[in-house]
């Protein structure tokens, strides 16, 4: 039985101004139109866990395309329509972006016999859905603004923190709500509810998974890894058993886990101290999910997820290159060996590998190390530029570059300090490069 609740006051006190001001707008043109207008999925979820969310999706009952482009008259901004899909998306002047879909009023057969039944057009939008904290609708219309449409009993289970699905063929309609029901389950602290989890494993039972297509797994892992906590998803994944559903080379066994948990805790460190340079979470988790597979294996996992040939080239290069790093950095020692070497073994490296490396060795002074080399090391600059050796009457070529790492790895030990140390070193430099390709060239 359908609950009927206003939640107003709590969209009011929730949600910036500017926010209701749009709700607003929407629920009027609504009336002028002649049609229900309601927000929709994890918007209407968010104003009721208290969460803040800015992405709003629209269910028109009616056009939702002429919606989108008369919402755009009033508001400004543009429209980009998917006639095959009824669907819209506006960006308003602002930025704000608004999904409008449409909800079409549907005739649902039963099997053999039985009446065909109309069912209201929102009720079927929101039974499509994938799990009942997100088939919730708020009716925007100003007569019954704020007005909860909850078919099927969603408040209760955010209430109970329960993620359950809305009929038993969810899973096999669509295998990737297992990951959904993961990240949702840890990201707000829920429990798959008894019956779902059974749904659950009964989908991994019939090997879903396995036919499910990798571009689609992929993008769900991603969320997963984007999320503030993915070890706690990953943890959960492997007591299902579903990175080794996805592909058996991708089991997460021991060794994974431990490094996986390490690198969520470098991660945590970094986003913590540089906020605003950002890693992609996903090439250094994937690092450690893929850690350990041979050379000649991995080919298959990067097939398994229809990586373009130039994500599987750049991933293996990488692979390559922090296996790389890894031999050279055993044989730096701390106080023996120099600071510019640490930087030349690291520069190379994209930030995740750099973090990887970090999160995969187990010996201190190499993390102490690493943890040095972002903080100072990194984005170290020498003072002078190309312009400067062209002064000094150098003639531009590849030496320029040779002479430039020199004085950044003089800089990087404490051999330079000032512009003036940097152009004398420049011009030594050159003079011993000059005399070496006069050497070389009466030999
Ligand atoms: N949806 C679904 N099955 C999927 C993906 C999405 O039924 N495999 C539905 C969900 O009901 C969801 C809506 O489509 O509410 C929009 O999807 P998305 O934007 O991914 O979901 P949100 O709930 O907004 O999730 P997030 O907070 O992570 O953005």
């Amino acid at each position: 039985r359908r609950r009927e609740k206003n939640i107003a006051s709590t969209v009011t006190n929730r949600l910036p101004q500017k926010m209701l001001d749009l709700l607003n707008v929407a629920g009027e043109l609504g009336n002028k139109l002649g049609w229900e207008i309601y927000a929709v999925g994890g918007f209407v979820r968010d104003i009721l866990l208290g969460r803040p969310n800015l992405d709003l999706d629209l269910v028109v009952e009616g056009d939702g395309i002429f919606f989108a482009k008369e919402l755009v008259k009033k508001l400004g901004g543009r429209v980009k329509a998917h006639n095959k899909f009824k669907t819209a998306v506006v960006i308003l002047e602002n930025g704000q972006r608004v999904d409008v879909a449409t909800a079409r009023l549907e005739y649902y057969e039963y099997p053999a016999a039985l009446p065909t039944v109309e069912l209201s057009s929102i009720k079927m939008d929101l039974y499509r859905r994938d799990f009942t904290v997100n088939a919730l609708a708020l009716r925007l219309n100003p007569d019954r603004f704020g007005q909860l449409v909850d078919f099927f009993g969603a408040e209760r289970d955010i209430r109970n923190k329960t993620i359950r699905v809305l009929h038993s063929l969810s899973f096999v309609e669509d295998p990737t709500r297992i990951l959904r029901a993961i990240r949702f389950e840890r990201r707000f602290d829920f429990q798959i509810g008894g019956q779902t989890m059974r749904l659950v494993k009964n989908a991994l039972n019939l090997k879903l998974f396995s036919k499910l297509s990798g571009t689609r797994v992929m993008h769900e892992l991603q969320l997963i890894v984007s999320e503030e906590d993915p070890l706690a998803c990953l943890n959960r994944m492997q007591e299902l058993g579903i990175m080794e559903a996805i592909h058996p080379l991708l089991k997460l066994h021991k060794e994974r886990i431990q490094v996986l948990i390490e690198l969520a805790k470098v991660h945590n460190w970094y986003k913590l101290l540089y906020l605003e340079q950002s890693v992609e979470p996903w090439k250094l988790y994937f690092l450690g999910m893929t850690m350990g597979i041979k050379n000649t294996q991995i080919k298959q996992v990067t097939d398994r997820f229809h990586f373009t040939q130039r994500e599987e080239r750049e991933f293996l290069q990488l692979r390559e290159m922090i296996h790389e790093a890894l031999i050279q950095l055993m044989s730096w020692r701390e106080g023996k060996s120099k600071l510019s070497r640490l930087y030349s073994i690291l520069h190379p490296l994209p930030v995740e590998g750099v973090l990887f490396l970090m999160g995969k060795s187990r010996k201190e002074h190499i993390r102490r190390n690493i943890s040095q080399y972002l903080a100072r090391l990194r984005d170290m600059e020498i003072e002078i530029t190309g312009n400067d050796l062209h002064e000094l009457g150098i003639e531009p070529g590849p030496i320029y570059s040779t002479i430039l790492e020199k004085i950044m790895a003089a800089k990087i030990d404490g051999q330079v300090e000032t512009k003036k140390d940097e152009l004398d070193m420049a011009q030594e430099c050159y003079a011993r490069e000059s005399a070496k390709e006069d050497k070389a060239d009466e030999s």
